[in-house]
């Protein structure tokens, strides 16, 4: 009978509880409320739209369930996405925010920066270290759970990321805000030459490409990214601390990826089917290396615009 009225009690409870948050969040702007994390519809998106990436659909599907399951992290997700040109890394980024918030993109918890537009000058590092550890402080006092993409680290001024490395870490909670809470992605192509390396060997060797893992390519980008004198992470303490919970290692792209590509946009244009065009557009990219020619130069980037030639 106790059982009974356990269970009554906690239905009614749960009932209460969700029309009062209901109420809440209709009031306020709380980022709690924005935060809606659909980790199907994440690896859904993942696994059918991002092609030739079975280490980015594994880790970042995994590496974000992982954290999100936990209540209480120790410290923040932290995820590093390196590559070449026109293999996804923006866009798997965007789809991290579009299934973490009701507001997508556009959710003011999700916070982009780009330093060629944020910080441009080298001369000025001290100022940006001042305004960038205001910023996220500010940032994670409203909302803890604030997603910050540093897109194109690779023209970020050195010592400037490290201003952020109490926050990276496992920090206590400061003032009532939980910094542990935060995701951070960081997207760079500064690693590029030992992951299509890497690529590159597989293939000559005749091996599938899903046999490449993560082992692989973890401990050379974390090389290259610290010792690279052109990218933000240059001898950062972030990467000496080991404050990074994964490297992404975002794999060139081959002719059928590209043509995968062309389709997928094409039927966006309601031109599905149009073979010709898939390969026009396939045959029209340069491929590296020479001899061989494995894979696209510029990966799906160039697609748009050469389907604008070619359609
Ligand atoms: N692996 C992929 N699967 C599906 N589409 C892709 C993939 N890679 C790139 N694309 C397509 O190409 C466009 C450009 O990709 P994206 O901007 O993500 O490249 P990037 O890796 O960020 O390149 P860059 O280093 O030049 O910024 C995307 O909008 C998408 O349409
Ligand atoms: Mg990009």
């Amino acid at each position: 009978m106790s059982i009974l009225r356990g269970v009554l009690f906690l239905t009614l409870y749960s009932q209460v509880f969700g029309v009062f948050q209901k109420i809440y969040c209709s009031l306020s702007d709380s980022c709690e409320c924005d935060f809606k994390p659909n980790l199907r519809d994440l690896e859904w998106d993942l696994y059918r739209n991002v092609y030739g990436q079975h280490l980015v659909q594994d880790i970042v599907s995994e590496e974000v369930a992982k954290f999100l399951q936990d209540k209480n992290p120790e410290r923040p997700l932290v995820l590093s996405f390196h590559g070449s040109s026109g293999t996804g890394k923006t866009m798997v980024s965007s789809m991290l925010g579009t299934h973490l918030y009701g507001w997508a993109m556009s959710s003011p918890y999700v916070h982009q920066f780009v330093p060629t537009l944020h910080f441009p000058s080298r001369q000025l590092v001290h100022e940006y270290r001042e305004e960038l550890k205001g910023w996220v402080q500010g940032n994670l006092t409203e909302c803890a759970r604030s997603v910050f993409i540093f897109d194109e680290m690779e023209t970020m001024p050195s010592g400037l990321i490290d201003v952020l490395e109490p926050f990276l870490g496992p920090a206590h909670v400061v003032f009532g805000t939980n910094y542990r809470k935060a995701i951070y992605i960081f997207i760079s192509t500064t690693g590029e030459e030992a992951i299509n390396k890497v690529a590159v060997e597989s293939r000559q060797a005749g091996r599938d490409r899903e046999e490449i893992t993560l082992d692989d390519l973890q401990e050379v980008i974390a090389e290259m990214v610290y010792n690279h004198r052109n990218n933000g992470f240059f001898q950062s303490s972030v990467i000496r601390k080991k404050l990074i919970t994964s490297y992404v290692p975002f794999l060139p792209l081959a002719r059928r990826h590209v043509e995968r590509c062309v389709r997928s946009q094409l039927c966006q244009l309601g031109s599905c089917g149009n073979a010709d065009v898939v390969q026009a557009v396939g045959g029209d990219m340069s491929y590296t290396p020479v001899p061989g020619e494995y894979f696209s130069t510029t990966g799906c980037k160039a697609v748009s615009a050469k389907i604008n030639v070619f359609l």
